[in-house]
């Protein structure tokens, strides 16, 4: 996820262009870039770091005046957060700078069409291919006003995956084109001037008249022909217009009322974007970076999930699906105590160690000591080029942008589909799955976009329930098979994010012992696996929910859609969309991160940043 402006009009666009991306920064901050137009040509700058470090380029050596100009901050998902993968990308003839938000799945096939043709390319991303693609579609497109819209609706044709491009050429001074699919874009439309951004945030300081574009759809913003929007054939399309009514800083949490809300609302898309791009064009599933062979895959005869708080409840599914579809056995350990218990590692060993902000200093330390015992490491991380991906022989990236709450909802949806994807590479490697068998299982992954979003629709009754538990002082989570991991991770939001003592227990622990803190009233959450599944545990957590019942408990069951089994037991139930039994995680955790959210701010506490707690725990 990163974050695009474009700016055309009488103002000076450096300055209208870098206060939109600093208004766009918590989208992405490993890199930033401008380029406007100047004397003829592109003028551009770009940095890795955080938007300061371009500032201060600029200051150093200013670009020259324009009135139109793109800039973008980057989320590093192709190629690590440098200098050369930054944003913009110019063409090769120099003319068109060109600034994504996405991922162009096609991209590799693209740039080898363009390296036949002798285009050297100057870096690792997909982005710079589009550039290139644009400058070639401009020069075949007719002449006259519309070219470079042309030029665009030609690529973005071409195109596979999720994209948002913005785009300028030097012989157009008064023209920017974009084009969106699967990623977002809203135009901003001034007193003789317009704006383009990844959302309102970009330009809401300078204009609150916003015109929505749609799936598959190219804007033209002229300096004297105005705005024209067409789909991706070219007729034209009338844009829907609306006011934003936000502040700035609403704005910049899409109008939620906490970066956490916004981050649980976003998950479709992080689970859409992890997905993306992992079909390699045999239609097999590829990591983003190996430096293992599919022998030393084949090798592997013990997996270990390493990993620290929400990361390690993703570990804990981790196992259940690696050993499902691999028959490989997994254990699944705190990153803090992995190396003190002298674990059993060689060469056969592949260590999975999990994290979203890969720096964490208590998995990095394991990763250290896997590495030590010669054991092979593979990362599952949403921070492009951060230190625990460096050290690793293996990654793979989740794509769940930027997470700015210390609470980890979204980047939990993806770590999950993430260690699902490297339980079918390893099966698919190994052959213990055929490519059908694997493809089936992906078809099913790439149905969770949209089974989470059918759950998100359906939140206000949970909301209602967690102003109603504010002054719980203890709340339980009863699971089995995946949904235990579910119910240790719907008690860590509840402490982390409302300060209530809350605990997770595998649904068949609870007569031994447990259950003794049942008494009238206490609230028991119960995450039921489908009937459809492995029935028997089905029935057994329904004996669970009336046992807690039968002592006074009050029940809120999740359950999905059609179980009629749950009804009589539960005195809250929320529904979820069927989904395979492995894959349940990734829509029953939802309303639990709702839950905790609500009960939190129904309590007056800062959701975003709560008390005693880091985003990133670079300490033992
Ligand atoms: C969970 O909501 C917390 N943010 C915390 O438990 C977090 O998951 C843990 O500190 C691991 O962080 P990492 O994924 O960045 O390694």
């Amino acid at each position: 996820m990163c974050g695009i402006v474009g700016y055309v009009g009488p103002q000076n666009a450096l300055d209208v262009v870098l206060g939109g991306l600093r208004r766009l920064e918590y989208r992405g901050y490993d890199s930033a870039g401008v380029a406007v137009l100047a004397d003829g040509g592109q003028a551009t700058a770009k940095k890795a770091g955080k938007l300061a470090n371009l500032e201060k380029a600029l200051a150093d050596s200013p670009l020259p005046e324009s009135t139109i100009g793109i800039g973008h901050t980057r989320w590093a998902t192709h190629g690590g957060p440098t200098d050369r993968n930054a944003h913009p990308h110019v063409s090769a003839d120099g003319k068109v700078a060109v600034v994504h938000n996405g991922i162009i799945e096609n991209f590799a096939a693209l740039r080898s069409e363009c390296e036949a043709t002798g285009i050297e390319f100057a870096s690792e991303t997909d982005t710079e291919v589009a550039g290139h693609l644009l400058a070639a579609a401009y020069e075949a497109a007719p002449a006259g006003p519309g070219r470079l819209a042309e030029a665009m609706r030609a690529v973005s044709s071409r195109l596979e995956g999720a994209f948002t491009l913005v785009a300028s050429h030097a012989d157009e001074p008064d023209t920017l084109v974009a084009s969106r699919r699967n990623s977002p874009l809203v135009v901003g439309v001034g007193d003789g001037e317009y704006f383009l951004g990844s959302d309102v945030a970009a330009f809401i300081s300078h204009t609150r008249e916003a015109r929505e574009l749609g799936q598959d759809q190219v804007v033209e913003i002229d300096r004297h022909r105005g705005l024209t929007v067409t789909d991706f054939a070219g007729t034209v399309v009338e844009p829907a217009a609306y006011t934003v009514d936000w502040d700035a800083e609403a704005a910049e949490k899409g109008g939620h009322e906490w970066f956490m809300l916004k981050e649980i609302a976003e998950q479709p898309q992080a689970v859409a974007d992890t997905l993306l791009g992992r079909l390699g064009e045999d239609g097999g599933l590829v990591l983003d970076e190996v430096r293992l062979t599919d022998q030393d895959l084949r090798d592997i005869d013990k997996v270990f999930v390493v990993s620290c708080g929400t990361s390690f409840h993703a570990g804990l599914i981790a196992k259940y699906a690696i050993e499902h579809w691999t028959r490989i056995p997994v254990e699944v350990e705190v990153a803090s105590e992995f190396r003190y218990r002298d674990p059993v590692l060689d060469r056969s060993t592949l260590v999975v160690v999990i994290s979203q902000s890969g720096e964490t200093m208590d998995t990095l330390m394991a990763l250290r000591h896997a590495k030590d015992q010669k054991a092979r490491v593979l990362a599952i991380c949403n921070v492009n080029g951060s230190t625990i991906p460096r050290e690793s022989d293996a990654v793979l990236y989740t794509h769940a942008g930027p997470e700015i709450a210390v609470a980890s909802t979204k980047s939990f949806l993806a770590q999950i589909v993430a260690c699902y994807l490297v339980g079918l590479i390893l099966a698919q490697v190994r052959g213990v799955k055929y490519a059908d068998e694997v493809a089936a299982i992906v078809a099913e992954l790439q149905k969770l976009p949209e089974a989470v979003a059918q759950v998100l629709t359906q939140m206000e009754p949970v909301r209602e329930l967690g102003r109603s538990l504010a002054d719980a002082d203890t709340i339980l989570f009863l699971g089995r098979h995946v949904g235990f991991p579910v119910a240790l991770e719907g008690a860590l939001k509840l402490k982390e994010l409302a300060y209530i003592h809350a605990e997770g227990f595998a649904a068949g622990e609870l007569k031994h012992g447990p259950i003794a803190v049942i008494d009238q009233g206490t609230p028991v959450v119960v995450i039921v696996p489908s009937p459809r599944g492995r029935s028997l545990l089905h029935g057994k957590v329904v004996s669970n929910i009336q046992e807690v019942r039968a002592r006074g408990a009050r029940t809120i069951v999740i359950a999905e859609d059609g179980d009629d089994d749950v009804v009589p037991y539960a005195d809250h139930l929320i529904r979820v969309p069927r989904t395979p039994t492995l894959l349940a995680p990734v829509v029953t955790t939802v309303p639990l991160q709702i839950l905790a959210c609500e009960i939190a701010d129904t309590r007056g506490f800062d959701v975003d940043q709560p008390r005693n707690l880091a985003k990133s725990v670079t300490v033992e």
